[in-house]
């Protein structure tokens, strides 16, 4: 049987106080909020340390004192091909591979070398803002298709409105969150096969952001995969080893593009616009995280989902009628205040009464009014104290 970690273990290792560590998170908040008396929960960062071995990794690579131009490492490649082989199931080929500073980054170089000003480009609302914010910033036009709630309030695809949509906008690019940014979905196959028809049909490429891949709680199905590859030459995929471990200012993205036009397409628009390297510390870091994580991440989701139990238990305990989203992938738990708190007044109540730091639908979800998204990837101690004060800001207002 292969390795796992404990909850108790992980947090006795690798808990990590980032205040003054010029974390955005924890040390941004007065910009953010307004405030630096808020229980940070926002940003999708970690407040946990790297694997141990990434810290060693780069003591060792940082005392050879050598930061000249270097090389990417010649088993950098096939240490990430073999992690999508040992965790997701499927191997893309070497030359597929593209390496980027960023997935975002990234997803304005697809906009803007595969479309033209005012194209339309398609996503499932609600979803991490910048999948609107980044068409709207280069002249592209999102298109957005809301997702549907059902009575234990999970999400799922309204495919009318999907293909109505494709059809009157003619969208030319479909970018897909697998699995998805704030709602926790983990889409299925058979969801993903419809979905890839619908683009077949409409000739919509697909840009599947699969930055939270490694953090599911079912089965994760790559969209490389979906029909054993059959859509493979119509898919971009982006995934980065900057969520998984935590590495967000070490940042290395890898963009995965079997169709060669478009690995011809984007090198071509790439190369008038980018010709900086990777830094080499990056790169140490994602492959030896790729290379010795596992265990680490064991530990990581076992502690992912007690918090999530963590604080569905501390508060509906008290206030019943919060709305948990079921928690299939992410560390971000998605919660329905509607019954307690009218939408508009929302921000203000976790912020300024409850002082608590969260993303709530002004940040994701114009359309679907009155959520909050809360970073499980914090300390329980960190958990128990945001229900207790969202307990006693419900209780203040005389609610429960
Ligand atoms: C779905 C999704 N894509 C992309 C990013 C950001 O990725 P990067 O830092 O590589 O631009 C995030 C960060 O939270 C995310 O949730």
């Amino acid at each position: 049987m292969s390795q796992t970690m404990t909850t108790e273990t992980f947090l006795k290792h690798y808990t990590l106080d980032r205040r003054g560590t010029h974390s955005v998170k924890w040390d941004a908040l007065q910009q953010r909020f307004n405030t630096t008396d808020v229980i940070p929960l926002w940003v999708a960062d970690m407040d946990f340390k790297v694997p141990e071995t990434v810290i060693t990794a780069l003591e060792a690579r940082i005392k050879q004192g050598a930061f000249g131009y270097s090389l990417i490492s010649p088993t950098y490649h096939q240490t990430f091909i073999d992690w999508l082989t040992r965790h997701h199931g499927y191997t893309p080929k070497k030359g597929w591979l593209r390496f980027t500073s960023g997935t975002i980054t990234t997803l304005f170089w697809i906009l803007q070398a595969f479309t033209k000003p005012k194209d339309a480009v398609m996503m499932l609302s609600p979803v991490y803002f910048p999948f609107f914010s980044t068409p709207q910033d280069t002249d592209r036009t999102p298109i957005c298709s809301e997702l549907q709630r059902d009575n234990t309030g999970r999400y799922y695809i309204d495919f009318d409105d999907v293909e109505q949509k494709m059809k009157d906008h003619q969208v030319k690019v479909f970018i897909l969150c697998n699995p998805h940014n704030p709602v926790s979905r983990l889409w299925s196959e058979e969801e993903l096969t419809r979905l890839f028809t619908l683009c077949e049909q409409y000739q919509v490429l697909i840009v599947s952001d699969e930055i939270h891949q490694d953090f599911h709680f079912g089965t994760f199905t790559p969209a490389l995969k979906v029909a054993n590859g059959r859509f493979k030459e119509s898919i971009i995929t982006m995934t980065s080893a900057s969520k998984t471990f935590n590495l967000a200012s070490l940042p290395v993205a890898h963009i995965i593009m079997p169709n060669k036009a478009h690995r011809q397409t984007f090198d071509n628009y790439v190369k008038t616009i980018d010709h900086t390297q990777l830094s080499v510390l990056n790169l140490v870091a994602a492959e030896t995280a790729y290379q010795t994580g596992d265990v680490w991440l064991t530990g990581l989701l076992a502690t992912i989902q007690s918090n999530y139990e963590l604080l569905k238990r501390e508060l509906l305990s008290k206030a019943p009628n919060i709305g948990f989203t079921p928690l299939e992938a992410t560390y971000l738990a998605w919660l329905d205040f509607n019954a307690y708190i009218k939408p508009d007044e929302l921000d203000a109540f976790l912020i300024k009464e409850c002082r608590v730091g969260v993303n709530t639908s002004t940040n994701f979800a114009p359309a679907s009014p009155g959520f909050g998204r809360f970073n499980l990837a914090a300390h329980p101690d960190t958990i128990k104290e945001a229900a207790k004060r969202i307990i006693q800001g419900l209780k203040q207002r005389n609610l429960i």
